[in-house]
């Protein structure tokens, strides 16, 4: 994206959006802030996206970039999932609406990826229409599909980390109980996502032509030394068991944080292609060790 350049970004008070409403005032971008509340970077513009908000005012952008999202952990067909559908998909519908004629990024997720086929190599192609385990998946797979029909640049990270996380990592620290963290099955390679080379991407794909990318790292990681790695990085002691995949979904909806999309994040080999978006040229230069060594220097967010 060539500076300056005015760019209308949903979800910069979040994890993701924050990383890149601050990447993007730092290049000389101005960033209009769509949101409830203002955000650390960039003019705030309010907006909320539940159900019955009127379309944001776009005509001052040059790119949308739509990060906001409900993100929790709920089953399909819950009563949670009225609320996610109305952010994730009719927003989407919405904003979509507003920008027609104006480039659009839309932040998706390899959450979208029908889990019931294999994954061991995930090129955008690989089906997105059924299967989701929680409502999160259901709700962003129609939103990404209602993007890619309006001609949008729909970006699919997997397992975002970063400074400032308040899911993924969060999560891991509180699956631990008596000094053991349960994991189902044995290691696997796992696609993970830096913010920071999300926030990369974002900027480059209000160039890239219309579709869908996969976001990620620039190598997979092995999932039992990546989480050996973070939980030292955090300072906590704890024994990785591997518990039979079986077992462990029986554990599912007992605990808090052991559900079946959460066991299906960690139990098999998920790796994403992005020859698609490095042909593009998105260079994840961020990796794992990066963020843990920041921990180590006292960035425990
Ligand atoms: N984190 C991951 O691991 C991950 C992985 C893959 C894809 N993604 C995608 O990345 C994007 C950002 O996720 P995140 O991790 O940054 O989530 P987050 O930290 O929970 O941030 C969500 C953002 O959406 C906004 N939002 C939620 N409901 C809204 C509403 N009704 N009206 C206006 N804004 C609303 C929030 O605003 P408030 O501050 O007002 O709540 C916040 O700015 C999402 O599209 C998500 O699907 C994330």
């Amino acid at each position: 994206m060539p500076p300056p350049t005015t760019l209308a970004l949903t979800g910069a008070t979040g994890f993701c959006g924050s990383h890149l409403a601050a990447l993007a005032v730092s290049r000389g971008h101005r960033v209009l802030a769509l949101g409830r509340r203002p955000p650390r970077h960039g003019t705030h513009v309010p907006w909320d996206a539940a159900a019955g908000a009127v379309p944001p005012e776009l005509r001052a952008a040059d790119v949308v970039v739509h990060c906001a999202a409900a993100v929790g952990d709920h089953p399909p067909g819950s009563p949670a999932e009225r609320a996610q559908y109305e952010v994730n998909v009719r927003a989407t519908e919405r904003l979509l609406a507003a920008a027609a004629g104006t480039p659009f990024v839309f932040v998706s997720s390899a959450s979208v990826y029908d889990p019931r086929r294999d994954r061991s190599s995930v090129p955008e192609e690989h089906p997105t229409a059924g299967g989701h385990l929680n409502a999160y998946g259901r709700t962003k797979a129609l939103a990404d599909a209602l993007a890619l029909a309006a001609g949008a640049v729909v970006l699919r990270p997997r397992a975002v980390y970063g400074p400032g996380d308040p899911h993924l990592v969060p999560r891991l620290l509180a699956a631990v109980r008596g000094g053991v963290l349960p994991l189902p099955g044995g290691d696997v390679e796992l696609s993970l996502t830096a913010v920071e080379n999300l926030a990369e991407a974002c900027l480059l794909a209000a160039g890239w032509p219309p579709g869908a990318y996969n976001v990620a790292d620039r190598a997979p990681y092995a999932r039992d030394t990546a989480l050996r790695a973070v939980l030292a990085a955090h300072r906590r002691r704890a024994r990785l068991l591997h518990v039979p995949p079986r077992l462990a979904a029986l554990a599912a909806g007992r605990r808090p944080h052991v559900t079946a999309y959460a066991l299906d994040q960690l139990a098999h080999r998920v790796v994403l292609d992005t020859r698609k978006s490095r042909s593009r040229g998105f260079t994840p230069v961020r990796d794992l060790d990066d963020y843990l060594a920041g921990i180590g220097a006292g960035d425990r967010a």
